[in-house]
């Protein structure tokens, strides 16, 4: 059966602001929490990163040639409006203005999401994601970055993995701010499921044909056994990853298993108030799916009731050790398509494979030319058992910060030599190129 895909599918690759654009002092750009993080931190930093700031000209047209249709890219809050609320910074505006112009000109769809993390270091100061004043000032923000680009954009992405920014910011202390408490993180959590909400609002107000979208990480969750504790660990595993999020944002309420386990372990939620979930509940036009891995789940007495298990042996694994497992793709489509009848953008999809440029100059990522192949079948057969999918961005376009990580991890399609800025189009981008072309899986 060849697997082809609907008509008008968008095709293309993802960054975030942080992890590609460096130019960080320039045209009034102010710091955000990750330049603050990765300093205090010594870390590798954004400072430079791919230096897309300059280069966008030149990668969009490596995008048009590889015949890409469609480019996620962050809008970065620290350029925009510097101080987090107040006064708008025009030079940082026209940056983004040039660049979604340069993109239609090329026929790329531009695909803006209007927070990846980079939360300008003036918020942070007055509490950042735990102040709810926050939320309401991501909501002035998007009202900003629709007078200018409004006119021009038909799919707005609001917060970029809430649950990544609360579990790895705020418990785990893996990433900007770096706190650890479950309390603060389950807090920051619903304030970016606010910020969220409040945006769509502005922008089904004021550009009611555009659709909008909420990109999340989903993991699909196993039990290790079949033990009635690991199924049981398992379920509420996927409530912590999976419900807590698609639940408020598509049905409107947070589910209760997982809110009465946490109100066993923090107390009261006060912060949820009258109408917040009304407005969070605002049912977005589509999700973003970002599918990276699986979750083998075993029961255990820390203090969330459950552990996730270290990659199976025989299971194939990405260079950064992540289960390469496109049956759970295609489960987890299904899955989403079953509970919540949702239409859905991929929005990030990938992985680390990190092969340089060979003696000849060729850079043969061969994991990465076979999990995408498998991957993108995975998702053709979703279509085929009825999940609505509107099109598939690859992350990522470039090599880039892979936050905590740096710039060790590469998931690009196209390699960047950081030294030289120079850009190599890895096999795996040649290999996407065909697909495209034939809107259809290739072998
Ligand atoms: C999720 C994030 O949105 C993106 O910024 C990150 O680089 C990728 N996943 C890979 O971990």
């Amino acid at each position: 059966m060849t697997s082809t895909f609907p008509p008008g599918f968008l095709w293309g690759a993802a960054t975030s602001a942080y992890q590609v654009e460096g130019a960080v002092d320039e045209d009034g750009r102010a710091p955000s929490i990750w330049d603050t993080f990765t300093a205090e931190r010594g870390m590798d930093t954004g400072a430079d990163a791919c230096d897309h700031y300059h280069h966008w000209p030149s990668d969009a047209d490596l995008m048009a040639q590889l015949n890409m249709n469609a480019y996620r890219f962050s809008l970065a809050w620290p350029r925009i409006i510097p101080g987090g609320t107040g006064p708008v910074n025009r030079a940082g505006l026209a940056h983004y203005d040039r660049m979604v112009d340069g993109l239609l000109e090329r026929g790329v769809t531009p695909v803006p999401t209007l927070y990846h993390w980079d939360l300008p270091q003036a918020l942070q100061e007055r509490g950042g994601w735990t102040n709810r004043a926050t939320a309401e000032a991501f909501a002035a923000y998007t009202d900003v970055c629709l007078d200018l680009l409004g006119d021009r954009i038909d799919t707005w992405l609001t917060v970029n993995e809430p649950w990544v920014v609360s579990v790895l910011g705020y418990r785990l202390g893996l990433h900007a701010p770096g706190e650890k408490d479950l309390r603060t993180s389950i807090l920051v959590g619903h304030h970016l499921l606010l910020a969220h909400g409040l945006a769509t609002d502005r922008i089904r107000e004021r550009r009611p044909t555009a659709r909008v979208g909420i990109p999340l990480s989903l993991f699909p969750n196993y039990p290790a056994t079949d033990d009635p504790a690991d199924v049981a660990a398992s379920w509420a595993s996927d409530g912590y990853t999976n419900r807590w999020f698609l639940d408020p944002v598509l049905r409107g309420h947070y589910p209760a298993d997982s809110a009465e386990l946490f109100e066993r372990l923090i107390g009261p939620m006060d912060w949820v108030r009258p109408g917040d979930l009304d407005i969070i509940g605002n049912r977005p036009d589509l999700i973003g799916v970002n599918y990276y891995t699986r979750r083998r789940i075993t029961a255990s007495q820390d203090e969330l009731p459950w552990r996730v298990l270290p990659a199976q042996a025989g299971v194939p694994v990405t260079d950064s050790g992540w289960e390469s497992v496109p049956e759970a793709f295609h489960e987890l489509l299904v899955r989403l398509h079953r509970d919540y009848d949702v239409p859905m953008l991929i929005t990030e999809n990938g992985g680390v494979w990190n092969a340089q440029p060979d003696s000849d100059g060729r850079v043969r990522d061969t994991g990465r030319v076979h999990a995408l192949r498998e991957h993108l079948r995975a998702l053709s057969r979703a279509i085929d058992d009825g999940a609505q999918v509107l099109g598939y961005l690859h992350w990522s376009l470039l090599d880039n910060l892979e936050w905590a990580e740096g710039y060790a991890q590469r998931f690009g399609l196209i390699h960047v030599d950081r030294s030289t800025q120079r850009r190599t189009v890895k096999d795996s981008a040649r290999y996407f190129a065909a697909v495209i072309a034939a809107n259809a899986v290739i072998d």
